[in-house]
């Protein structure tokens, strides 16, 4: 990582808001920004009060707005009662939008179908008395496996009509993966497709269900939803199967939205930590609904006539606050992709922008990169070759955007005249934390600029105090806020040791590293734990040690990121077998085979790129192993560093060959 910093670290180019951006946006000029920050600072509980009235509709006002009793374990606006699926749809066929266009689906193979609010609405509710008629809701926890499609909207949001919490899992995510899921969050229903399309290729998803339901705890699930996608032969359980398009039918459009509790899980989505097996984190109804919905506003500056298009996959957090819930309570026409940017070219992206007229475009700096590169090789798919003037503005999310690939972005993509929003957020935080307003902050290419007003961040050490400006160290968010994760599902130790060590005095540990400059800006430089990020993808290096581990050749494994100009991290593994050092041929085969073996245990997106061999692994004289040096060696460097304290110094020599 250390050229992309040095890089960071002498970047002085500042790019200011037009002076129209200015004049429209909903927080317009620093002044505006500085007078909310003031707002929230002063008053912090009469600051979200006041927003929770205004974007939310309650059944039952709350009358208390932060406890802070039992902290971390923060609640908000507790005793008030909403229905998310209420706020994201009802309320705007109450205020005339009925007829507005909320989705415009494009199929992998380009189809394209569009559903108004009111059609939604209708189809949400239809799906929603289904898994009623079932004998599901409210209480019960719902894991969805399905592709992107408006079929897997409408599911979360008639799960949260009737209060029954939903675990999404990603499609790329393998069937033991998804079993390891179904278990820890006690899931009674299973929605999926038959298979999903992507980049022309039908992968199976309901198999993958079949298998994952075959492990020992899976029994608690009792019906397997089917949205018949791709018209694919499944195997079928008549007692305990059922597709989509029978529960919707001849149910009726309307369905009461369930009122529940403002701290009512919403969802529980799993996400990478630095040890142990992936946790689920838990959020709650209001206070992720409340600061989805305004960071939309704010932070895309949400307009009547926006056509937004978030490219994340539902699976992954930024499509639960950037695509189902928060943009939609905003009211914006979306546009929801099935497919790959590089299928059938990797100009589709800028061809569907300008085929569907987007205006606010969101994406990850994995996909910028691998489009840069693309249009290179093939200049047709350049965006240049395309109409995007319907643009205005840019967003960013995931990982560090290195600034060459900022200014590319800026330039090609948005004409140099629309401002870049690059967010820095998590899972557990639920939306945005630090990132430029479009209409109020000076950008500067790679930095994600300053907290957003109510939201209080510092860059500290490892006691917990505050680091001088152009020092590295922890960022941490000091005061709570309405979107943070509530728990760890089923782990409140995990919680509270993870999040909140007690060294840093009640603020929330992030897990990245961060500097400030002269300015206050925060520059991101990555985690500080063994998490890595492959594509925008948050992966647990020591999920897919443990997975090599468990296969029957492998003795010991590490596995470290190194850096890669297309996607962030490349995984690299160092393995040593329970046989001598292979080569040539048989240290290929075996590479294969482990890949493999990942891509069941974890999924796809965890094979490891590079596979080197050796007969032990780097380790003090503990017994730990030196990831530190490890990673050194994943990119193909020498090591300088005094490796005294090395059990076995000689083993880094080793690991040369790169399978
Ligand atoms: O390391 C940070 C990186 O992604 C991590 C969170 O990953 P996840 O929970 O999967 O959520 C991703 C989508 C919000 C963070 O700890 N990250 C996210 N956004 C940025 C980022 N790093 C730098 N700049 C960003 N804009």
């Amino acid at each position: 990582m250390s050229s992309t910093i040095d890089s960071i670290l002498v970047e002085s180019r500042v790019f200011m808001p037009s002076a129209e951006t200015v004049s429209k946006a909903h927080i317009s000029g620093m002044s505006a920004y500085k007078a909310l920050c003031a707002e929230a600072e002063q008053d912090p509980d009469a600051f979200w009060s006041k927003l929770a009235r205004e974007h939310l509709t309650w059944h039952k006002p709350f009358s208390k707005v932060l406890d802070e009793s039992n902290a971390p374990f923060y609640t908000w606006f507790e005793d008030g009662e909403l229905n998310v699926s209420e706020n994201c749809l009802d309320v705007h066929l109450k205020n005339g939008n009925a007829d507005k266009t909320a989705l415009i689906f494009e199929a992998d193979d380009g189809a394209v179908q569009r559903v108004t609010f009111r059609e939604l609405l209708a189809r949400v509710c239809r799906i929603a008395n289904g898994i009623k008629a079932m004998g599901f809701g409210k209480g019960d926890r719902a894991i969805i496996y399905m592709p992107m499609s408006i079929e897997v909207i409408a599911t979360m949001q008639a799960c949260a009509r009737l209060g029954l919490t939903h675990s999404v899992v990603f499609g790329g995510f393998s069937a033991k993966s998804l079993h390891q899921r179904i278990v820890d969050v006690g899931a009674s229903l299973v929605i999926t497709a038959d298979a999903q399309m992507r980049g022309g290729r039908v992968i199976p998803l309901k198999a993958a269900v079949d298998e994952a339901l075959t492990g020992a705890g899976s029994e608690v699930v009792k019906k397997v939803v089917v949205y018949r996608r791709a018209g694919t032969d499944v195997a079928w359980d008549e007692a305990r199967d059922v597709w989509l398009h029978d529960i919707e039918e001849g149910q009726p459009d309307t369905c009461d939205p369930v009122a529940v509790e403002a701290e009512h899980p919403l969802f529980i989505l799993y996400t990478s930590g630095s040890t142990g097996k992936p946790k689920g984190v838990q959020h709650a109804s209001a206070g992720f609904l409340l600061w989805a919905s305004v960071t939309s506003k704010w932070v895309f500056d949400a307009k009547p006539d926006d056509v937004f298009w978030c490219t994340a996959d539902v699976g992954w957090v930024t499509g639960h606050s950037y695509i189902v819930y928060g943009t939609m309570a905003a009211g914006l026409t979306q546009v929801v992709f099935e497919g790959i940017p590089t299928y059938p070219d990797a100009g589709r992206f800028w061809q569907m922008i300008e085929r569907h007229k987007v205006t606010i475009f969101y994406t990850a700096p994995t996909a910028i990169r691998s489009l840069i590169k693309a249009s290179q090789a093939h200049p047709e798919t350049h965006p240049e070759r395309y109409d995007l003037s319907s643009l205005r503005l840019l967003g960013s999310v995931g990982e560090p955007i290195n600034p060459e690939a900022w200014v590319w972005y800026y330039n090609n993509v948005g004409g140099g005249r629309c401002p870049v929003v690059d967010t820095w957020w998590q899972t557990e935080t639920g939306g945005h934390i630090l990132t430029p307003l479009p209409g109020a902050t000076p950008l500067k290419p790679g930095s994600c600029t300053l907290p957003l007003p109510g939201i209080s961040t510092s860059v500290v050490d490892e006691a917990g105090n505050e680091v001088p400006e152009g020092r590295g160290g922890l960022l941490v968010i000091n005061r709570p806020w309405p979107a943070m994760i509530r728990t760890v599902w089923g782990d409140p130790d995990r919680f509270t040791s993870g999040y909140f060590p007690p060294e840093l005095k009640g603020a929330y540990l992030a897990g990245d590293n961060a500097q400030r400059d002269k300015d206050g800006y925060y520059w991101i430089m990555g985690r500080t734990d063994d998490v890595l990020s492959v594509s925008g993808h948050r992966l647990g290096g020591t999920e897919i040690e443990s997975a090599l581990v468990s296969h029957e050749l492998v003795a010991e494994a590490a596995v470290v990121g190194r850096p890669d100009a297309t996607t962030g991290e490349a995984i690299v593994a160092f393995v040593m077998l329970k046989r001598p050092v292979p080569e040539g041929k048989e240290a290929e085969d075996i590479a294969g085979q482990l890949r493999d073996w990942v891509a069941r245990e974890v999924g796809v997106i965890a094979k490891p790129r590079d596979i080197r061999f050796g007969n032990n692994l780097p380790k003090t004289r503990s017994g730990k192993i030196m990831r530190r040096l490890l990673r050194v060696v994943a990119e193909g460097k020498e090591v300088l560093q005094d490796v005294s304290t090395l059990e076995n110094p000689d083993v880094l020599k080793q690991f040369t060959g790169v399978y």
